[in-house]
């Protein structure tokens, strides 16, 4: 998973995001947006099918990876927000959007307030709903558990759910790599984000306004966004395409990049030509 794009800094309004930007700057743009609590890299091997012919750039998302925390407050819309912004600094006036998970949160967040923006959506492992009651009970508790052991428990007790069982045992890189992520990841920003995460307001209802192509991607054996329910969010995005990724958990992309990136790729050519 080492990076062989370019790693940049710039300064968004109140913080410094740090962003991987590969490919020829004058393609068209397509923009990752990292899982929870990760960082850019997890894209690295994206980038590197993409970046023959489109700009492909993550970034990592306030108080993550090398992106500065800011003064503004820790929610899914102001994470949308921030990448609006970021956009507007990089002028990039439409790209393509990809989001796992919380990415895919702050990816639907962002196409359903600035649908300008955008001319098409890639979501993987990731929904529409809001946090239950019961996921928010539980979420409080990891905040607690965090505050008191810190983030390596965390990891810890963490790490294993993001991967198929099969992965977990032989994909010993990738799972080295994502518990590295974890770590990086500081308690000040594990603590805040779990808030904003279960804070964040259901998207499912506004599904419908989506007009952009979108391919809906997720692990069959996707524990934390589990195939059937990404079913009902696909059923709610008219022409939606839903791409059940075999051999694969809640980090599609990691556990089995190749079927990952063929869809991926078929479907960004399908738009950009
Ligand atoms: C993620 O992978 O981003 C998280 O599982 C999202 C969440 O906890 O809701």
């Amino acid at each position: 998973m080492t990076n062989t794009n370019n790693i940049r800094n710039i300064k968004v309004k109140d913080f410094l995001v740090s962003y991987s930007d590969a490919g020829p700057v004058d393609s068209q743009a397509v923009i990752f947006i990292h899982g929870f609590p990760l960082n850019k890299s997890m894209w690295n091997g994206q980038a590197d099918v993409l970046k023959s012919k489109y700009r492909v750039i993550a970034y990592d998302v306030r108080g993550h990876g090398n992106s500065e925390f800011g003064k503004d407050s820790f929610t899914v819309e102001q994470f949308a927000r921030d990448l609006i912004n970021f956009m507007d600094i990089l002028r990039i006036e439409k790209a393509a959007l990809c989001g796992l998970s919380m990415g895919g949160y702050i990816a639907l967040n962002a196409i359903l307030n600035y649908p300008e923006r955008f001319d098409a959506l890639i979501l993987c492992d990731t929904n529409c709903i809001a946090d239950t009651p019961e996921t928010r009970e539980k979420r409080m508790k990891t905040i607690e558990t965090t505050i008191q052991n810190g983030v390596e428990k965390f990891a810890e007790d963490n790490l294993k759910n993001l991967f198929a069982p099969q992965s977990f045992m032989l994909r010993k890189e990738e799972i080295t790599a994502v518990k590295q992520m974890m770590t990086d990841t500081s308690k000040e920003s594990l603590v805040r984000t779990l808030r904003a995460l279960s804070e964040r307001e259901e998207t499912c209802s506004k599904l419908h306004k989506i007009k952009v192509p979108v391919l809906i991607m997720v692990g069959e054996l996707d524990t934390i966004t589990s195939p059937s329910e990404v079913q009902r969010m696909h059923e709610k995005i008219r022409g939606s395409m839903l791409k059940i990724i075999t051999n694969a958990g809640h980090m599609s992309n990691l556990e089995n990049p190749t079927e990952f990136n063929d869809y991926f790729l078929d479907f960004v050519n399908s738009i950009y030509g």
